[in-house]
């Protein structure tokens, strides 16, 4: 016994900026973030907290479930950029929600929502849960220096969210991490400690565009193939594959070496930037409101990230 999905939805800020926003004080160009990233345009918090934003994609798609946050027996949230280091997100969102389950936060960088289905897999598997709420919510901006063109032209704010109910959907799974701290890293502030001897460091993303680039293709390609073979299935029998969206070539390199269909593999980094754990959901709200899925699609969801970490799992989608 695992889980299906009964429900799901997203949100991200009213506050659109397009690449030609940025260009207005970055030495960059529109020409230069879309052909590069695949971005045109992210949603950019004003006021919105994290917890706001996953309060209203959670809404969303418990109103889907046709589930109350009181039936909840458990809140998984994933994210980077939780609004307090204590409570955690999870606690925040239970109290705007209502809901009175227990509720706690994972940080697997760009790889959190899968590890968080994992994670709810779990208590299904010894039943001890019969509704879960996971969300993937990301307000990247505060994490950023908005002066290195390097890293801020590619990341986005939003949340995704999905209610699962106990099933077996959960077809196959793999959560991966090597502990690096050259390619992808986002310092804490050190506190005012004064007997703290090291340097303090921005508390900004530092990132090795090139490695990650080499990382999260390779991560990808393999974690796509072991989760099709540990579901006894053929690239051919995937309906879609719903990658992490991090860079539109990264998942254009991914396609030339996978034999899945060219045309499966999903993407909106265009209109929403790299949302980090927020992504993967954010892009199976969207393609569930359009009608693309039918009843028991396989679907590959895989990212990679910060960590390194990276992960994948096949779902049996369940229409309702
Ligand atoms: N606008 C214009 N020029 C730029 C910009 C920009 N926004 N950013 C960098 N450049 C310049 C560089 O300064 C460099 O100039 P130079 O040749 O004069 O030195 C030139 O463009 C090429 O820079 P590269 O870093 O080699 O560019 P690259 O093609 O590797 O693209 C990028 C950089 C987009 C970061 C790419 O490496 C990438 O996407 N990597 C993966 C990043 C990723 O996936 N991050 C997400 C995972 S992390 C996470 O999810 C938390």
């Amino acid at each position: 016994m695992n889980f299906e999905v009964i429900g799901t939805g997203h949100y991200a800020p009213e506050n659109v900026v397009t690449n030609d926003d940025l260009a207005k004080f970055l030495d960059t160009s529109d020409e230069w973030i879309s052909t590069r990233v695949g971005v045109r345009e992210r949603r950019v918090c004003t006021t919105e907290t994290t917890a706001e934003l996953a309060y209203r994609a959670s809404k969303n798609a418990l109103e889907m479930a046709g589930t109350n946050p009181e039936e909840l027996d458990l809140i998984l949230c994933a994210t980077i950029s939780a609004d307090d280091a204590s409570p955690s997100l999870a606690c925040n969102l239970q109290k705007l929600l209502g809901a009175e389950c227990p509720a706690m936060d994972l940080n697997a960088a760009c790889s959190g929502f899968i590890y968080m289905l994992e994670t709810a897999a779990g208590f299904f598997a010894r039943g001890t849960a019969k509704k879960v709420l996971v969300v993937g919510a990301e307000r990247m901006s505060r994490l950023l220096n908005w002066n290195d063109r390097s890293t801020c032209v590619i990341f986005g704010d939003g949340a995704g969210a999905m209610v699962l109910s106990a099933g077996s959907s959960y077809l196959a799974s793999k959560i991966y991490a090597k502990g690096n701290t050259d390619v992808i890293r986002i310092p804490h502030p050190q506190g005012m400690s004064p007997f703290y001897k090291n340097e303090s460091e921005e508390p900004f993303v530092l990132m090795n565009g090139q490695e990650t680039f080499k990382f999260a293709v390779n991560a990808m390609t393999k974690d796509v193939q072991e989760v099709i073979e540990k579901a006894g299935l053929t690239q051919e029998d995937i309906a879609y594959v719903i990658p992490h969206q991090a860079n539109l070539r990264i998942i254009d390199s991914a396609k030339r070496k996978l034999s899945i269909p060219p045309e499966r593999f999903c993407s909106n980094i265009e209109r929403y930037g790299n949302t980090s754990a927020a992504s993967i959901p954010i892009l199976v709200d969207e393609l569930n409101r359009d009608g693309k899925f039918k009843d028991n699609d396989k679907l590959v969801l895989c990212s990679f990230g910060g960590g390194l970490s990276s992960a994948a799992c096949v779902l049996e989608w369940k229409c309702r």
